[in-house]
């Protein structure tokens, strides 16, 4: 791991997703480190990873960090997917010589900030879910966890159906299952936890669909930005923040494939445009 981000005034942040669905992490990291650079790569040519094995996942993740690191000088990784970070922030760890952080601590972390019952559910991918990842860094701070794939959720935010009554059918469906799981393991939830980054963009359909329990939804979104601007100021960043520098936040996106789908959609997941989404090939 170099520490030389440390004296750079303005640090290259990485940032990755198996789609666009990060870039609403992007979108928190901008707002907390406005003068830093950021490369971000939505690897959608593989999307989506939420279906695949760990050993497929970490080699796609590898490839993506290897990027940023090797082509774009990325001095810090944020692994802006859920399932890349629940079954690969190792592999993605070794194969690079920066600091890298991932999404499901920073995600827990939120999750025990709002829970009072000490209940909470994760909706999240297959991998996400079989992982147990959620569980696990949830037990760590003292709380149970419900885990519920939803593997449909991807593509209808892929597709853009973001507002959609066939979504907002297929979350009522999910979460009535999801209760009914929880109260048969005497579970009472009061925190809903979107465990995959494509979620946020449905935020509004899922807090209409738990509004009546209750409970309330975060995403890992903002904690996981909060823990980036720790892991900056960690080493150094802390002149790179205060440094006065001034200038627009500059992005770079790369995509696998669908660069003009990305363009067209991404600015929802941004909430400003992406611009120049440039093609990449990283392999098989
Ligand atoms: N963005 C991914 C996540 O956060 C989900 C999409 C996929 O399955 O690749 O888990």
């Amino acid at each position: 791991m170099t520490l030389e981000a440390g004296s750079k005034a303005q640090p290259t942040i990485g940032v990755f997703d198996s789609g666009f669905g990060g870039l609403t992490v992007l979108r928190a990291l901008m707002r907390r480190l406005p003068r830093a650079r950021f490369a971000f790569i939505g690897d959608t040519a593989r999307l989506p990873y939420g279906s695949k094995s760990r050993r497929t996942i970490a080699r796609y993740a590898a490839q993506s960090a290897q990027f940023l690191v090797r082509e774009q000088g990325a001095d810090y990784l944020v692994i802006a997917c859920n399932t890349a970070s629940a079954l690969a922030l190792d592999a993605i760890q070794e194969s690079v010589p920066v600091p890298v952080l991932g999404v499901i601590e920073p995600g827990a972390s939120a999750a025990h900030a709002a829970s009072t019952s000490r209940d909470v559910a994760v909706i999240a991918t297959d991998a996400t879910v079989q992982s147990h990842a959620y569980a696990a860094a949830c037990q760590a701070h003292g709380l149970r966890a419900i885990e519920k794939a939803c593997p449909l959720l991807v593509p209808l935010v892929e597709e853009g159906w973001t507002d959609h009554e066939v979504t907002a059918e297929v979350i009522r469906i999910y979460l009535e299952e999801l209760k009914a799981e929880a109260a048969a393991q005497g579970l009472k939830p009061d925190t809903l936890v979107l465990g995959c980054t494509h979620y946020p963009l449905l935020r509004p359909l899922l807090e209409r669909a738990v509004a009546a329990d209750g409970i309330r939804v975060i995403d890992s979104a903002e904690s996981t930005a909060d823990a980036a601007v720790r892991l900056v100021n960690g080493h150094g960043g802390a002149v790179f923040q205060a440094s006065g520098l001034t200038g627009e936040t500059k992005i770079r996106c790369f995509a696998t494939d669908s660069v003009e789908k990305f363009e067209r959609l991404g600015s929802r997941f941004l909430g400003r445009p992406v611009g120049k989404v440039e093609l990449i090939d990283l392999g098989g």
